[in-house]
């Protein structure tokens, strides 16, 4: 049988563990499928793609720092990647046109799930306001939590987001603003990691019932984690199976088939 191809778009990209995602799924659920990395130049993200479209290539994933220019190249977006400002799922329909679409929050909120993490009627307070936290907000929203509160660094940032999505259960707050207030789950969606940072909100807003996750993962407890913890936390975990589930949801909508996660997720985090 023809393998049909699929490939992840990204620079630097060698890193992704995405091929082996997907290919572990189609392992599962027996589709002849081809996976690979292309590592577009940062000036060449739509040629690149328009040379693999033409080759053949069904589907792709995109990202860093390609899923803003992605939104670009599609004849159609989702609602939810108009939403997220970003694509990171792209999808050849019959017509032969690219089609987009953002499996980030749903990734996100499809592992919270999977971890038996109660969304609905939840405090919520998510950490950041950049590109990361725009996709899951939405995502986060139709769960149905009491109330979603956005904070960062620049707290503007997140008012601007806050402005945007117009939702009456979604507001913006500093740090002093949230010394008051224990959330039951509280996402971190910074890039402080990344320098060994945390986000600065008070210790207050953490009971050891907080669920704290970490959309970044590592093989060591990230910084933000090691806070939480410190802090009495007793869950928390890191964003390795929101990054699964995001495939899962591309796959999905590739091959309209459901890959089983559980085991793909076990391994990626024994080899991480
Ligand atoms: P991404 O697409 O990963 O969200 P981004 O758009 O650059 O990346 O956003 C990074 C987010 O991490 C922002 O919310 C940023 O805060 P600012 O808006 O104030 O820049 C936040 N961030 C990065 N480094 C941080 C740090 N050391 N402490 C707190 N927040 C940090």
């Amino acid at each position: 049988m023809t393998q049909q191809k699929y490939a992840v778009f990204g620079n630097p990209i060698k890193q992704s563990r995405s091929p082996y995602i997907h290919q572990q799924f189609a392992a599962q659920t027996s589709q002849a499928i081809e996976y690979t990395t292309i590592e577009a130049p940062l000036d060449q993200f739509a040629a690149k793609t328009a040379e693999f479209f033409q080759a053949g290539g069904m589907g792709a994933n995109v990202t860093v720092p390609f899923k803003e220019q992605a939104f670009d190249i599609c004849a159609q977006v989702s609602a939810r990647a108009k939403q997220a400002g970003a694509v990171n799922t792209l999808i050849k329909r019959a017509d032969g046109q690219v089609h987009g679409d953002n499996c980030e929050g749903i990734g996100l909120v499809g592992d919270l799930f999977k971890k038996k993490v109660v969304l609905a009627g939840a405090n919520i307070l998510l950490l950041g306001a950049g590109g990361a936290s725009r996709g899951v907000i939405m995502p986060l929203l139709d769960q149905k939590p009491t109330g979603l509160i956005i904070t960062n660094r620049t707290l503007s940032k997140a008012q601007a987001l806050v402005d945007e999505f117009a939702q009456t259960d979604f507001s913006a707050a500093s740090g002093e603003q949230l010394s008051d207030t224990v959330f039951d789950v509280v996402i971190n969606a910074t890039s402080a990691g990344l320098s060994g940072h945390v986000p600065n909100i008070p210790s207050q807003c953490l009971s050891e019932d907080t669920v704290c996750y970490d959309m970044v993962y590592a093989k060591d407890t990230t910084a933000f984690n090691l806070w939480a913890e410190q802090n009495g936390v007793k869950t928390t975990y890191d964003g390795l199976g929101m990054l699964v589930e995001q495939a899962a949801e591309s796959f999905r909508l590739w091959r309209n088939v459901e890959p089983d996660t559980h085991d793909v997720l076990a391994a990626l985090r024994r080899d991480l």
